[in-house]
């Protein structure tokens, strides 16, 4: 595993777009894997400045989105489809029919075949997975006590709906569960890289970093199989992990 120390997390913001363009430049029909959650939001109009400026471009691409809040239609302004379509496919002018975010309002058992679909139909495997950690240790939103891995419904955790509940007028309000990729096919991807900021993600980190456990109660520690994943963590989020190059 790579680990990125940065000065700050407008630089973590940077290293991370970055990896994302690189990847696109050298195949420019990559298939990206890509992630909402508010870390991860200022790497987008990173990257759409990048599409602006003719240093990238982004017409063949795909992309598939890890997960989806269960009940939530795509036009509402809280999924993660309106989410995607805001921040980056239509500032960027990416053609949404080479998009995919699962729709939480579809019947389940039919979303979930399509999702298998858009993943593995082409037999192109996601060329780079973009990552947040949640507060719980999860990625997508594999929460912990369960390793699945294909993609299913996840019912969320008290403390990620309590960390959601920023986006949303109410707790209440914060959906209860969501379809996502499984750990399975986050591990697929030929690459991983995973951006953290903030103390509260030191403890799952320090699971993911500084030991050689793969374990249920962090599923991001199954990162430690993958041979290609970089983590993006700023200096003051390293220290507090006890994290040193
Ligand atoms: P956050 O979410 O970036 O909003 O903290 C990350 C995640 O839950 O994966």
């Amino acid at each position: 595993m790579k680990v990125i120390v940065t000065k700050n997390y407008e630089e973590s913001c940077q290293v991370t777009a970055n990896m994302i363009l690189d990847q696109v430049r050298a195949n420019p029909a990559s298939k990206l894997g890509l992630a909402t959650g508010g870390t991860a939001e200022p790497v987008y109009p990173i990257m759409v400045d990048a599409c602006k400026k003719g240093e990238v471009d982004f017409s063949q691409i795909t992309t598939v989105n890890l997960d989806e809040y269960m009940g939530m239609d795509p036009t509402n302004d809280q999924s993660y489809r309106y989410y995607m379509n805001q921040r980056f496919f239509i500032p960027a002018g990416i053609d949404l029919a080479r998009t995919f975010v699962a729709s939480g309002k579809n019947d389940p058992e039919k979303e979930i075949a399509l999702f298998n679909e858009k993943l593995y139909g082409d037999g192109h495997f996601v060329d780079i997975q973009l990552l947040g950690i949640g507060v719980s240790g999860h990625i997508g939103f594999n929460e912990p006590g369960t390793m699945i891995s294909g993609v299913h419904v996840q019912k969320l955790e008290e403390s990620t709906i309590k960390a959601n509940a920023r986006f949303f007028e109410n707790e209440a309000d914060v959906p209860t569960e969501a379809m996502t990729m499984g750990l399975g096919d986050i591990l697929k991807a030929g690459k991983i890289v995973l951006i953290a900021t903030g103390a509260n993600k030191a403890p799952a980190l320090r699971k993911v970093l500084l030991d050689d456990e793969v374990t249920a109660d962090v599923p991001a520690t199954v990162l430690k199989m993958h041979r290609d994943v970089t983590i993006v963590i700023d200096e003051a989020l390293a220290a507090e992990i006890g994290w040193k190059n």
